[in-house]
């Protein structure tokens, strides 16, 4: 297993491109499986869990053609062989998200067989409005060896109903995908109510309508999509990674630098330019008023002292729990007590204990943190331990004076894109080593 080793309290300057969007990447090529022509993704970042993605998608019976086509790493996907239908647990095990093929193999292939995800480390993740929204379809769901086990009604096609997919801790991203995903090919319209307005499934929206999906409303809690007899292929450009683009902004703020960021997807990130510019960070337009709104060019900088927050993490457009992490480490170093709320996963904080190793000062009852801001972190060996809080420990490290060794960054390499050899090329002191050539952990 690989660990960092960080070298921390340098400033940090120079540009970087932001990567196409992992969320938004893993039910994009799960749609592949509904069309009868080839799709062909371009700016689809290298990472584990696309590495993942296309295991399963090549067990599905799909074709795989990656190439460069100047603009990022571009796939092409096309379901050749539709008489397998079983993604098997080895691989869902290595990724939840694998859920995502359910909804489009049951659509097109009439059944679907799925291992059904297990624990995570940020909290229950379970599938229950998945299933709702598939069975208001008409599929018949059952649980067998521990697989869900999907199959089309009797008369061979999914049929368009209206469906409330809202949950206890709100919508469901990959659920919204997953059964507005199987509607394009269903008899009739299909009403999703309570849909996640996340910018992922816009995406998705946008590559099932060019397929010919007739998909209305994604982006609004309401979703209508008028079933089609046949989807053909497109070309698609992924979206660029709010959550990437939003920790390379608080990279700048932790370490007190000035960065560009280009391919910023500054119209999905309003809710956390908010709380960027109440902690005192600057995130300012460097191009054209006619820029791609998703895909701007910017520069981030920290004006002063870091100012303390008060945040809640809440289903698009709010805060994105997937940068609760990320900001806690900034908060960390606030000239006050910040307040920071999870109310997507609860028990999302395995970053808290490993903050506090490196000098931060967190209190926490239940799902908030009361962060005492300190003057300074210092370095420290810490364990990585999902994939956020990975980065927050990136940006720990990075502000913290002496050294840092995290262990464990396969989880980072989940979704980011060579954050190292990012780093260091705007001027951070951070090596990949092999964790065997560090010296054990006290203890
Ligand atoms: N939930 C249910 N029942 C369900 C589905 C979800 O109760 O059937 C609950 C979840 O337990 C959670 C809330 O609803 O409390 C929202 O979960 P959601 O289904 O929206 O999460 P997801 O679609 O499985 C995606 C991202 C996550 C991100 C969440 C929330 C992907 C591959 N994953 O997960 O990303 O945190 O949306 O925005 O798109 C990450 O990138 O680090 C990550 C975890």
């Amino acid at each position: 297993m690989d660990a960092f080793v960080i070298n921390g309290g340098n400033t940090l300057g120079g540009s970087i491109e932001i990567n196409g969007s992992k969320n938004a990447c893993l039910p994009l090529m799960a749609a592949a499986l509904l069309g009868d022509q080839p799709i062909t993704l371009h700016h689809v970042p290298r990472l584990a869990d696309i590495s993942n993605m296309l295991n399963l998608l090549e067990r599905l019976g799909c074709s795989i053609d990656e190439h460069d086509s100047g603009d990022g790493r571009s796939i092409t996907l096309y379901a050749e062989d539709e008489s397998l239908s079983l993604a098997p647990y080895d691989i869902v095990r290595t990724m939840r998200a694998s859920i995502c093929v359910l909804g489009p193999m049951l659509a097109k292939r009439g059944e679907a067989r799925v291992s059904m995800p297990g624990g995570c480390a940020i909290g229950d993740r379970p599938i229950d409005l998945h299933l709702r929204g598939l069975r208001a379809l008409g599929a018949k769901i059952t649980l067998d060896g521990g697989d869900v086990v999907a199959r089309v009604p009797a008369s061979g096609r999914l049929r368009g109903n209206t469906v409330f997919l809202g949950g206890a801790f709100g919508p469901t991203v990959l659920g919204t995908a997953n059964v507005m995903s199987a509607a394009t090919l269903a008899h009739g319209t299909t009403v999703i109510e309570a849909a996640a307005c996340e910018p992922e499934v816009v995406d998705v929206a946008r590559l099932l309508n060019s397929m010919g999906a007739r998909i209305e409303g994604a982006g609004t809690p309401r979703i209508t999509v008028h079933g089609v007899e046949s989807l053909g292929g497109a070309e698609h450009r992924v979206i660029p990674d709010r959550i990437e683009a939003g920790t390379y902004v608080l990279a700048a703020a932790i370490t007190g630098s000035r960065l560009r960021l280009t391919n910023y997807p500054a119209d999905a990130l309003i809710a956390a330019q908010d709380q960027f510019e109440r902690m005192g960070v600057c995130v300012r337009a460097a191009d054209g008023p006619d820029a791609d709104p998703l895909r701007r060019t910017v520069d981030a900088w920290r004006e002063a002292a870091v100012r303390p927050t008060t945040v809640s993490t809440q289903p698009h457009p709010g805060f994105p729990t997937d940068l609760q992490a990320q900001l806690m480490a900034l908060a960390c170093l606030a000239d006050g007590n910040s307040v920071i709320t999870e109310r997507i996963y609860e028990q999302r904080f395995l970053h808290v204990a490993e903050l506090s190793r490196m000098g931060a000062s967190l209190f926490r009852q239940g799902s908030t943190v009361v962060v005492s801001g300190v003057e300074q972190l210092v370095g420290a060996p810490v364990m990585a331990s999902d994939l956020r809080a990975s980065a927050s420990l990136v940006l720990a490290g990075l502000a913290a004076e002496g050294e840092t060794v995290i262990r464990r960054v396969y989880h980072l390499d989940r979704g980011y894109e060579q954050m190292e050899q990012k780093l260091r090329t705007l001027g951070a002191k951070i090596e990949r080593v092999d964790e065997r050539d560090l010296a054990p952990v006290p203890g």
